[in-house]
């Protein structure tokens, strides 16, 4: 049974939830983890070619396969992250998403798992409009997506920190100086152990 988690990520920070949410993955049995990035637009990479933080967190990544629709069709559930653009996903993510309508015509995504997450600047900079807004195209493909159950230890909070129940989150800061908090890593690390569990149950 494929898992994929699936994430793009300029700074790193989506990168670390993605990196939480595989680790909850590998926590299940017989559930076997496919960890990709999305690939970059050649624009970007030109453009954030002198930024350091851009940078160092490329070299934290550029040994992660790029995902294809072969990783897409064969993964049994599918675990997607972005950071917010303007409340949304970023066009990188869109672009792949896009590239689907061959495997939609196959109904290749239709049953399966699926889980998103994402990551803001600031503490009201859209995380629950991305999440919300990304499960649209998942559900166009007949995917099944999962939350985070609010028994989830961190999910009721008031802390200056990410966690919804529409999918984990974390905070950048404005200048990308913060990190995920460890509440921030369990709860992708739960929606990762759920997505595989989920996967695993609706398998049979
Ligand atoms: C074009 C653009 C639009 C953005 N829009 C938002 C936004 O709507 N809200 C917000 O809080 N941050 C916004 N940001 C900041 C990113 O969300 C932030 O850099 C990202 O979450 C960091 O994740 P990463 O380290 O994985 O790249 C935007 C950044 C860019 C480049």
């Amino acid at each position: 049974m494929k898992v994929l988690v699936v994430y793009y990520s300029r700074y790193g920070h989506v990168l670390a939830l993605a990196q939480a949410a595989a680790k909850g993955v590998q926590s299940v049995p017989g559930a076997e983890l496919v960890l990709r990035r999305v690939k970059e637009f050649d624009d970007i990479q030109a453009q954030t070619a002198g930024d350091k933080y851009a940078q160092a967190a490329w070299e934290r990544q550029k040994d992660i396969p790029e995902c294809s629709l072969a990783d897409l069709e064969q993964a049994d559930a599918i675990l997607w992250g972005t950071p917010t653009r303007y409340g949304n996903m970023c066009a990188q993510m869109k672009r792949l998403i896009d590239s689907t309508p061959g495997l939609w015509l196959k109904g290749a995504f239709e049953g399966k798992p699926a889980g998103v997450f994402t990551s803001t600047a600031t503490a009201h900079g859209g995380q629950e409009t991305t999440l919300l807004t990304m499960m649209v195209p998942l559900l166009h493909m007949g995917m099944i997506v999962v939350g985070v159950p609010y028994s989830t230890p961190g999910l009721l909070h008031v802390e200056r920190r990410g966690g919804t129940p529409y999918g984990p989150s974390t905070l950048a800061g404005p200048r990308g100086e913060l990190q995920p908090t460890p509440e921030d890593l369990a709860i992708a690390e739960a929606l990762g152990r759920r997505v595989a569990e989920t996967a695993r149950k609706l398998r049979g």
